[in-house]
């Protein structure tokens, strides 16, 4: 193709293309932010990961399938541990939880927050020491909150006074005096500043900071120093996820802080710790910068020592709870291409084994992920291409808009980085489409470390 003719057609499809969506240079490039770190291409211009290449992944594994480096986790674990120095990181564990997956951040220092008691049991049976879990959930069952009591869970994050009405009670006849901390909404809204924060009526998490005198927070926290059942082991607060932006999180440590030294004038106690929750945004296409956890960390470390000094409190134990940023660029998905039709003047449609039943996020979020050819390097120039699936809904889209290599076809492998928060663990079976493996990569080696559903899975619960 002349350069004249390539720049035509560039500008012809630029314009179909969102407008950051640039046609790359080369389509065989792998953008690093995107991949895990040890992704590359081979010299046959194979997509690898963890030194496996992916055609070998799909002839041993099948096709879609998860794939985790995990030296790429275990780095991102270890670069949280040294960028928050004396901060406690707890790995948020609805972005992606399997056994193999708890006992690396175990291994790691981390601790690990759960929300659920099939993650608690998933935590337990991993063999997660109990006392670095921490109980989240604003809906936790008595069931629930017994079980994590009776195992000996390290904090319980209480976010109703339903709440610690159950977990009070269920201390006192244990015997245990748990250790909580209290959620409070802050009032801060994910990706946005202090004037377009969000009200605080309209939230179900947390004990609101709204009414002056510290709110329902301030009342939850007075009312369990009050009953001396339970341990107030500090505050807590989460303002939402995929931020970039430290202003919301300036925000928040203050308003938490405030709480802080209202208890400290009216009751006479500060907390120990305090727990800034996850939302550490990453990289999905070429439009995300997310900045390193060592600058997250001095940044987030600043922030709440100024705000100690100028409120001269003495500086809490910090917290925090990433999820999608320590697991998120750690997997890519795997599909293979079973169509690809050209929908005149329009753009191609590339359909793949999968879809929205392995990754609701765009259908639900209007999430924008990219894509690149795995199995092949081509010297086709690119096409606008949309990625979907193969379930009964137009609106089944992994990728809405990238630009692939115009020979794409049938056989081809495509993969898809950034799904390795919020994907596997927001799967569905829509269609009776069983669930994708997850297979860790490490050392030129694959391993399955959640196996692929199977239909007899399917028909296993159906019992007629
Ligand atoms: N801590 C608390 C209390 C949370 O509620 C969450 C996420 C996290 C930590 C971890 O946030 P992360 O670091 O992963 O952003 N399904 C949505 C995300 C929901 C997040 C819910 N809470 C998505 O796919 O974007």
């Amino acid at each position: 193709m002349r350069a004249h003719e390539a720049g035509a057609l560039h500008a012809d499809l630029g314009r179909r293309a969102p407008a950051w969506l640039r046609p790359p240079t080369d389509v065989n490039a792998l953008l690093p932010p995107l991949w895990p770190a040890t992704a590359g291409r081979g010299g046959d211009g194979v997509l690898t990961a963890g030194g496996v290449p992916v055609t070998e992944l799909a002839a041993a594994h099948g096709t879609p399938a998860y794939v985790l480096d995990e030296a790429d986790l275990r780095t991102r674990c270890r670069e949280f541990v040294a960028g928050f120095p004396g901060v406690d990181v707890f790995y948020a564990g609805k972005a992606f939880l399997c056994k193999a997956v708890v006992r690396i951040i175990a291994e790691e220092g981390l601790g690990l927050d759960v929300c659920t008691g099939g993650e608690l049991a998933t935590a337990l049976a991993a063999g997660m020491p109990p006392d670095r879990i921490g109980f989240h959930g604003n809906n936790k069952s008595t069931a629930e909150l017994a079980r994590a009591l009776d195992a000996g869970v390290g904090r319980i994050i209480v976010d109703s006074s339903a709440e610690i009405d159950r977990l009070t009670g269920l201390a006192r006849q244990r015997g245990v005096r748990p250790r909580v901390l209290v959620r409070v909404t802050v009032g801060v809204e994910a990706h946005t500043h202090e004037y377009i924060a969000t009200a605080h009526e309209d939230q179900k998490f947390g004990f609101s900071l709204a009414g002056g005198t510290g709110g329902s927070a301030f009342d939850a926290a007075a009312r369990i120093l009050a009953d001396g059942v339970l341990e107030l082991a500090g505050l807590h607060s989460h303002i939402g996820s995929q931020i970039f932006d430290s202003s919301g999180f300036e925000v928040s440590a203050r308003r938490v802080l405030g709480l802080q030294a209202r208890l400290r004038d009216t009751l006479r106690v500060e907390p120990p710790e305090l727990d800034l929750g996850g939302g550490f945004g990453i990289a999905y296409t070429t439009q995300d910068d997310p900045a390193p956890p060592a600058e997250l960390g001095k940044q987030l470390l600043t922030i709440v020592e100024d705000e100690c000094r100028a409120l001269r409190l003495a500086v809490p134990r910090l917290a925090v709870e990433p999820g999608r940023a320590i697991v998120g660029p750690a997997m890519f998905t795997l599909y293979r291409v079973g169509t690809v039709k050209d929908v005149d003047g329009i753009r191609s449609y590339v359909s793949v084994d999968g879809g929205m039943s392995d990754n609701i996020r765009t259908a639900l979020y209007d999430a924008a992920y990219s894509a690149t050819l795995a199995s092949r390097a081509s010297s086709a120039g690119p096409m606008l291409a949309r990625v979907v699936g193969k379930h009964c809904e137009a609106g089944d889209i992994v990728v809405a808009d990238e630009f692939l290599p115009a020979d794409l076809r049938p056989g081809d492998l495509l993969a898809v980085p950034g799904t390795g928060a919020y994907c596997r663990s927001m799967a569905s079976n829509y269609n009776h489409v069983p669930r994708p493996p997850v297979v860790a990569v490490a050392g030129g080696r694959s391993r399955v470390i959640v196996r692929r559903e199977t239909e007899a899975d399917l028909l296993a619960l159906d019992v007629g």
